[in-house]
């Protein structure tokens, strides 16, 4: 399974690629927006900046909700970096541009997915990544997991390449149950990803450990 992190904060990308387990970055425009970052210019600076320091793919939205305008700003996404993915939101027009951009080889993160269904459209417009958001089911009383084991499972079955890339994470067992649905990438903010590291056993055991190494040093 592969670790994207969620934000547009280099400092954070920076911090979790030094862990050495960051497989690539996801933004959005709130994302950006929370960075302070203004103006065409400045944005695609930074995303070209965010794709300097880590080795995976990079998740850039479109702003446009029709098909020219998502072509015309994907494509100019896609040029800045090899490693720009071009996030389409699940639209009527937005499944038309992933298709668009499939047959032109542009890689492409369908984001705003919450339905079964609307995974199958990603998939079918040959989506690589599709991004189903578990937090905000879950603000809404929604199991989100039922949704990532039913994607796994359809895709599994019908042999789609598209790669689950569970969204809207907010807490370290997400990611862990997203491992056990099979979600072949979990994207979510550095808290959760530390979090993992967490175990008051494992602080117990290391404080005694050192404790006991002193005896003998
Ligand atoms: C996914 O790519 C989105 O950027 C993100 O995960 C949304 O998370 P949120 O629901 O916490 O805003």
């Amino acid at each position: 399974m592969k670790f994207f992190i969620d934000t547009a904060n280099l400092d954070q990308i920076r911090e979790a690629n030094d862990l050495g387990i960051l497989d690539g970055v996801t933004t959005n425009p709130s994302l950006m927006a929370k960075e302070g970052i203004k103006g065409q210019e400045s944005i695609l600076k930074h995303y070209v900046d965010i794709c300097n320091i880590v080795e995976g793919d990079v998740s850039a939205e479109v702003i446009a909700t029709d098909f020219e305008g998502i072509v015309r700003e994907g494509e100019a996404l896609a040029a800045l970096h090899p490693q720009i993915v071009v996030k389409v939101p699940m639209i009527k027009d937005g499944v038309k541009a992933i298709k668009y951009f499939s047959n032109k080889g542009i890689k492409t993160n369908c984001t705003l997915v919450f339905s079964p269904g609307q995974a199958i459209l990603a998939a079918k417009a040959g989506a690589t990544y599709v991004s189903p958001f578990l937090g905000r089911l879950d603000d809404i009383s929604t199991d989100s997991l039922t949704l990532i084991h039913q994607i796994v499972n359809i895709y599994s079955i019908h042999g789609f390449e598209t790669q689950v890339l569970a969204a809207s994470i907010r807490h370290a067992m997400h990611i862990v149950a997203c491992a056990e649905a099979g979600a072949d990438v979990v994207t979510c903010p550095l808290e959760p990803i530390l979090s993992l590291l967490k175990h008051p056993l494992t602080d117990i055991g290391l404080e005694k450990f050192l404790a006991d190494a002193k005896k003998f040093m």
